[in-house]
Formats: structure tokens, C-alpha cells, sequence
């Protein structure tokens, strides 16, 4: 037997992990269905005389014992098609990680299936794209944790490193390591969309060229602001498109699709009952993009909006900061209550850890929330972290006059306006929920508790005279 790894799907991902892999000196090999991937595979991995395979029975007999066997396949039916194909190939011990954005909850179920046949089976989110794959992405695996120590040197070999800590680590049992990537692309999404409510400040309320915007983006990428999504999206209003002679932003439709992981994070968050609104509204604004024709029928029928915004360029920094600590807060908090329901025990501090480099969200604001915890691990909100307070209060004045100022002149900010009333109402000690309680008790005798003694109790609210 000559390979430690073997990789099913040899696509963007699966090969560039491979060459990865490769680089740092494992013997690896790969195996997709697909004739040209192999050849692109052996191409570019020739000078590790990469080898790739067809033949499922074959590549699989070419593998060390216990087999590990890394799936990047697309997530659903697929995934579970390779599975069965696997099995009748595969003894006990061995272990099959799926590293696509599988739904945790087939995670869960893989995980029972594969347990009844002694195998292990572990989901891994991975995080970074196509440079990340090659050069080091961000790894979260979840899974059987003696299963795990095997593929340990190889994971943290090729991922990213942050002062030589890989970006890697053991999450939990079951399928924790695909609830804590889903949750990544939900904090991803909300990063996104508020970039871009930012986008359609400058660009609409404050009249910026593209090389306007582009400069902004950079300049913020280099101070308290520092991350991946800003600084692509700064060389996003660079680029020309050669054909047109324009630049490639103003041709692309204002349509945003998705995949999923950011509804399955919105989606969980209701079913735990834990409230994640910037995500939510991220999700919903991609969305209602889609309805374009809606959209434009009715800005005719009220008229466009050419209000200008009256804020500064340092205001709106201050704003975006604001909103980013809170969508990541939100996504944290989302995490801990995971954890207590679905006993996956996480490590707050060591998913922080690890997100600072190597992945989508990666910003150097993850050394803040990386230090919150290192403080205190059983933080239950960011926001409940003394220095993320006086962050936060320092940003609070300049938040509220952008939000003020783009809701007075029209200007559409899902995210940036509910991340302000969820900070305001999770600030409140005394909300007007008593209400609540009895409306539900008036028309449904639903009860209610009260604060000055214990129990539970209902008033006869129809003897209002
Ligand atoms: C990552 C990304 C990656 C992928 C998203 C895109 O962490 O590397 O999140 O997983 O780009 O799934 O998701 P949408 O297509 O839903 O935007």
C-alpha cells in the first residue's frame, strides 16, 4: 500500500488540496470519475508525480490502513452515493471525512450509519476557497476524536498558519465540525451584505466612482478593518472588463444567489431559539434581489430614490465595525446554545483560534474575540467582554448617524438598521415583552409570571370594567 490519503473528487478543491498536500510530503492520491480530472490532477501535481485513479476499487486497494478518505464532492444525494459505493471496499477503522458543505444534519446521520459498520465518519468544513485549498485553508473538523489523531499531521500541515499555529483543531463529536463551518457562512453572509449596504452608500448616497470605492475598501483594509472579504472586494472595483472596456462590477446583475448554508444557519438559529438578525437579514436580502422586475416596476411607481446621505467616511467605518462585532457576536452566541443542545461541548476559544486565518471571515478583528475568550471561555456574549465594550461604545454614536442618516434619506440598510435595534434591545434590561404576555393571557389565557412573587397566574381580563 503506497498513499496515506486518498482524495474522491478531484475538482478546484479537491485537487488543489491534494497538491497541498503533495507539497508538504505526503504521499497522496486522488480518484474522480472524470477522465480530464485526472489528467488536470497528474498536470499540475507532476512534480510530485501525482497519481489519480478511475478506478474506485483500485485507488481505494492503494491505500494505507487505516484508510482515510477525503470527500469533496457536492453536498447532498452525492454524497451519499460515493457512500455506498465506498462501503463494500472500506474495513473497520477506517475513516471517510466529508469536507463539501454537507447540511449537519446528514452529517448526524452518516455519522450512525458509518458507526454501524465500524467506520468513522467525520465532517470537516473548509474554509477559503481555491487559494486556500492550495496554500492553507481553514479546517473544522468534527468527529470521532481517536479517528481524528490519524489524519491530525496531515490536516495540520497544510493549513493556514497563524503565528505558527495551524488553523486546524479538533471541534467536537458528531457533526460539529459542519455546524461550526454552516455558522461561518452565516457570519460570511452578514459580512457580505453589509459591505455591500456599504457599497450602496458610497456609490448612491455619497456619489463615489468605483476608484473612489476601491480606495475607501483599501485604506479600511488597513487599519482596525483588516480582512479578507474587504480586501477582494477593494480589487473587485479594480477590475475591467476587457470586452466592454468597463469596469466588471457596473455589468453584473444585482441578482445574489446562494447555496444554502446561510438559510440552514437562520434556520437553526430559529429552531434554538436564538436570535442571529444581521444573518437573517443577509439571508433575506439576497433574496429579495432576486425580484428584479418587482423591483423595477416599482421604483417607477414611486419614484426613484437620488437622495444623498449625509455622513463621513470615518462615520461609516465606525458603522461597519460596529455591525461586524455584532454579526460575529451573533454567530458566537448561535455556537454556545449549539453546543449545550447538541452536546458538542465547542471550544469557543479554539474556533476563534482557528478562524483567524485561512478562511472566508478570516480579519484581525478574530484576535479580539480570540483574546475575549482566552479570558473568559464561558463568555456567553461577546458583547459581555470588557474591551469589546468599549469598542463598542466608542462606535455606537457614529453607528446611529449613519443609520439616521440613510433612513432619512430612503436608503435601503436591512443589515445595518436591525444589528443596531438587536444591540439596543439586547442592552435593555426591562423590555416591552410584559405586553406580550398579556395580550397572549387575555385572548388565550396563555398565563403569565410576575416579578414580585413566584408561580404562575392568570387574570380574568374581560371583568375590565
Ligand atoms: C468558504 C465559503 C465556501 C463557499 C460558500 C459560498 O468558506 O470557503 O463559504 O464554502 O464559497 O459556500 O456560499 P454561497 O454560494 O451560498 O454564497
Amino acid at each position: 500500500k503506497k498513499y496515506k490519503l486518498g482524495m474522491i473528487g478531484l475538482g478546484t478543491m479537491g485537487r488543489n488540496l491534494l497538491l497541498n498536500m503533495a507539497d508538504k510530503g505526503f504521499s497522496v492520491t486522488g480518484y474522480d470519475k472524470d477522465l480530464k480530472m485526472i489528467t488536470k490532477l497528474e498536470d499540475e501535481g507532476k512534480d510530485h508525480n501525482l497519481e489519480g485513479f478511475s478506478d474506485i476499487k483500485k485507488f481505494v486497494s492503494q491505500l494505507e490502513i487505516p484508510r482515510t478518505l477525503v470527500l469533496l464532492v457536492p453536498a447532498g444525494p452525492i454524497v451519499d452515493s460515493v457512500i455506498a459505493e465506498l462501503k463494500p471496499l472500506l474495513s473497520k477503522g477506517d475513516i471517510i471525512i466529508d469536507s463539501g458543505n454537507s447540511h449537519f444534519t446528514d452529517t448526524n446521520r452518516r455519522v450512525d450509519e458509518l458507526e454501524k459498520e465500524g467506520l468513522h465518519f467525520f465532517g470537516m468544513g473548509i474554509s477559503g476557497g481555491e487559494e486556500g485549498a492550495r496554500f492553507g485553508p481553514s479546517m473544522m473538523p468534527g468527529g470521532d476524536k481517536e479517528a481524528y489523531n490519524v489524519v491530525k499531521d496531515v490536516l495540520e500541515a497544510i493549513a493556514a498558519k497563524v503565528d505558527n499555529d495551524p488553523c486546524v483543531t479538533y471541534l467536537g463529536p458528531g457533526a460539529s465540525g459542519h455546524f461550526v463551518k454552516m455558522v461561518h457562512n452565516g457570519i460570511e453572509y452578514a459580512i457580505m451584505e453589509l459591505i455591500a449596504e456599504v457599497y450602496g452608500i458610497l456609490k448612491n448616497g455619497l456619489g463615489y466612482s468605483n476608484e473612489e470605492i476601491y480606495k475607501v475598501f483599501k485604506k479600511w483594509n488597513e487599519g482596525k478593518l483588516q480582512s479578507f472579504l474587504l480586501e477582494i472586494t477593494a480589487e473587485i472595483f479594480l477590475f475591467k472588463d476587457t470586452e466592454t472596456n468597463t469596469d466588471l462590477v457596473d455589468q453584473i446583475k444585482d441578482e445574489a444567489r446562494s447555496k444554502g448554508t446561510g438559510k440552514w444557519t437562520s434556520e437553526v438559529s430559529m429552531e434554538l431559539q436564538l436570535p442571529i438578525p444581521t444573518i437573517n437579514e443577509a439571508v433575506a436580502n439576497r433574496d429579495l434581489s432576486k425580484f428584479k422586475s418587482l423591483r423595477v416596476s416599482l421604483e417607477e411607481a414611486f419614484g426613484k430614490n437620488e437622495s444623498k446621505i449625509d455622513v463621513t467616511i470615518d462615520e461609516l467605518e465606525d458603522a461597519f465595525y460596529f455591525s461586524m462585532i455584532s454579526a460575529y457576536a451573533q454567530g458566537m452566541h448561535l455556537l454556545v446554545q449549539a453546543s449545550k443542545e447538541y452536546q458538542y461541548n465547542l471550544n469557543l476559544q479554539d474556533i476563534a483560534k482557528i478562524w483567524r486565518g485561512g478562511c472566508i471571515i478570516r480579519a484581525s478583528f478574530l484576535e479580539n474575540i480570540y483574546q475575549a475568550y482566552n479570558k473568559n471561555n464561558d463568555l456567553e456574549h461577546l458583547f459581555g467582554d470588557s474591551d469589546i465594550q468599549d469598542i463598542i461604545k466608542s462606535h455606537t454614536k457614529n453607528t446611529r448617524k449613519v443609520i439616521v442618516a440613510c433612513v432619512n434619506a430612503g436608503v435601503g440598510i436591512p443589515a445595518f438598521a436591525s444589528t443596531l435595534t438587536y444591540f439596543d434591545t439586547l442592552t435593555t434590561a426591562r423590555m416591552p415583552s410584559n405586553l406580550i404576555q398579556a395580550q397572549r393571557d387575555f385572548f388565550g389565557a396563555h398565563t403569565f409570571e410576575r416579578i414580585d412573587k413566584p408561580g404562575i397566574f392568570h387574570a380574568d381580563w374581560n371583568k375590565l370594567s
